[in-house]
């Protein structure tokens, strides 16, 4: 047998055996004539020691390992006097009677311990490395038993996973796809899957009821710390469903999850909030529930004074931050900064301290008098010790997405962003258009098979950003974690869509003609909806992006810098995709 034991599971209750372990060293030091060796696994760390008086050529043999290399090592257990508690084999150590070297390492690029030397650059370039040490293996295993109970739980509700094609047809609507070239059909393309909607859709047809599918799908978008140009997505549909269903059936999912994996048990029911009531409090569509500071509408408390850049704004708003009014001069100006950030792009903040002794200090006292600001205070509902931060606008929603930006930033300096609290939101009643001004046109805020609500069809024609969807999203911490929707299955509602959408017919039935044809042979009422893999592992793992949970990850450029990915093809593989080159300067 190559091993009979793991590096990380002998205990004293070991003490006498005789083992075989097989590892890598992890460390070694030289003590007088004994040599210890730290020796690593995917389980843990066993020490082996190796002693001069007993064996001197086993010990000269131990003496020339280096860190990394893979070694065999038979010994037996031994109590140690001198016990490490911090990890799981701590109280015994291997006296070696045999060492082989299965393999010899160079020095590796950085060291391999959970706070490693090693720059990000260079732990993505070995990233075979980086993934021996624990944080980064954690991750993974975390990442499998995520999957894991996913499976186990859909299973048990009577869904089928199904896998659907990777190579398939370029749909320009939504992010930018990947295209491949096709050798057999010379000029010829397909696209990666930016999701499986379609095909998910088409297996309702099929009747198979109840989809779901791990799946990679791939979006050629800029990348953040929460996007990857390829992620996965747990993905589900279903028939013979309405909204309600599949709520409650994926919140049953998700409480699943982190009942088994991580011991969290969630109370009642996740809340919900209409999309227009997240955007009028939060000024986002994937609020952070964990802490308050919902925002304050001030526009009408502060006109006629005569201050010209709330007069000239069509919109004000503000957040109190609670026991803030002792700020210093160098923290507001700190905050003031932070708006006028290019990424926030606020051009300036006005503050309102209300003193413990009852006044208001603020950037304005200028213009407002103790009433006004008083009338302000009330409608903060702010007490003694509070302060106010105002924004104000030409844009309701450009000067709300500042104020998300900053009431983020203030929960982050407060401390009120706990990675260890889990806050659910169910956010629904999307609009189910958005309305482009660059392009002037209507997009589908979700995707085209979106179904509006029934109440909301008299104005598909009339006023079409009125029209709410039957569409929802899960947020969790300020970050979208799922979404989906209650698809139209009736042929003539799904062309008015295109319409809308400004597709002729014949483009319509270009790009969908699969979907719109299947939907002529009995479609039953489906929906569904997909969550981030990724970002739901980087959820329970608490990481900030979600490439720390993915073993292979591409950096921010959308490059492999390990495997030197993308590169250029030789001429002969472009000549047989007759494919021709030019790159623009
Ligand atoms: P949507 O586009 O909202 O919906 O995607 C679903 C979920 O996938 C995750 N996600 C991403 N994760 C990492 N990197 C990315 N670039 C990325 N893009 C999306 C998010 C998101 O909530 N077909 C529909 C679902 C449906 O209607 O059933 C869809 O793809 O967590």
């Amino acid at each position: 047998m190559f091993r009979t034991k793991t590096c990380g599971e002998l205990t004293i209750a070991n003490v006498g055996e005789v083992v075989t372990l097989a590892g890598w060293v992890q460390k070694s030091r030289k003590m007088g004539g004994m040599t210890f060796l730290d020796m690593r696994d995917r389980y843990g760390i066993t020490q082996v020691v190796f002693n001069e008086e007993k064996d001197a050529a086993l010990c000269e043999q131990a003496n020339k390992l280096g860190r990394e290399w893979v070694i065999q090592v038979e010994g037996t257990v031994a109590e140690r006097s001198n016990k490490n508690k911090n990890i799981s084999t701590g109280e015994i150590e291997i006296i070696a009677n045999k060492l082989v070297v299965l393999s010899a390492s160079e020095v590796p690029p950085f060291t391999i311990e959970d706070n490693s030397d090693g720059g990000d650059d260079l732990r993505m370039q070995y990233r075979y490395l980086d993934i021996r040490r624990n944080p980064v293996r954690q991750n993974l295993e975390l990442r499998h038993k995520i999957a894991f109970e996913v499976r186990r739980y859909l299973d048990g509700q009577g869904f089928l996973e199904v896998e659907t094609p990777v190579l398939i047809k370029s749909t320009p609507e939504g992010a930018r796809d990947f295209v491949v070239p096709s050798r057999m059909n010379p000029g010829q393309f397909y696209a990666l899957p930016q999701s499986p909607q379609q095909f998910k859709q088409l297996l309702m047809v099929a009747g198979i009821d109840r989809y779901f599918q791990i799946v990679k799908c791939f979006r050629d978008e800029d990348l953040r710390a929460d996007r990857q140009p390829e992620f996965t997505q747990i993905d589900c549909e279903m028939s013979f469903i309405e909204q309600e269903d599949v709520i409650n059936m994926f919140e049953g999912m998700i409480k699943h999850i982190f009942k088994y994996v991580k011991g969290v048990e969630f109370d009642g029911p996740f809340p919900r909030m209409t999309w227009h009531e997240c955007m009028r409090l939060y000024g986002s569509d994937k609020p952070d529930m964990r802490f308050g500071m919902t925002f304050v509408e001030l526009k009408d408390l502060t006109e006629g004074r005569n201050f010209p850049v709330f007069d000239a704004a069509k919109f004000v708003v503000g957040i109190c931050a609670e026991g803030c009014a002792s700020y210093t001069r160098k923290q507001l100006d700190g905050l003031t900064d932070f708006v006028k950030k290019p990424q926030v792009g606020a051009k300036g903040l006005v503050y309102v301290k209300y003193e413990a002794d009852g006044s208001l200090k603020s950037s304005v006292d200028k213009f407002y008098s103790q009433d006004d600001l008083k009338k302000w205070a009330e409608r903060f509902n702010a007490k003694p010790g509070d302060l106010m931060l105002i924004l104000c606008g030409e844009d309701a929603d450009k000067t709300r997405k500042q104020m998300n930006e900053l009431r983020l930033e203030m929960g982050e300096r407060l401390g009120l962003r706990d990675k260890n609290k889990f806050a659910p939101l169910w956010v629904i009643d999307f609009p189910l258009f958005e309305w482009n001004e660059e392009d002037q046109r209507f997009y589908a805020m979700h995707h085209p098979f979106t179904s509006p609500k029934l109440e909301d069809v008299q104005y598909l024609d009339s006023d079409p950003g009125r029209v709410r969807a039957n569409a929802y999203d899960l947020a969790m911490n300020g970050v979208e974690l799922g979404g989906g929707s209650i698809r139209i299955h009736d042929s003539a509602l799904q062309n008015k869509m295109f319409e809308l959408l400004g597709f002729t017919p014949e483009k319509a039935m270009d790009q969908f003609g699969c979907l719109i044809n299947a939907f002529k042979y009995g479609a039953p009422p489906h929906g569904g909806l997909a969550f981030g893999l990724d970002r739901v592992v980087s959820m329970l793992a608490g990481l900030d992006s979600i490439r720390d949970c993915i073993a292979f990850p591409k950096n921010n450029s959308g490059r492999d810098v390990m495997i030197d990915s993308p590169s250029e093809i030789d001429e002969q593989q472009l000549k047989e995709l007759s494919l021709e080159v030019k790159v623009e300067k």
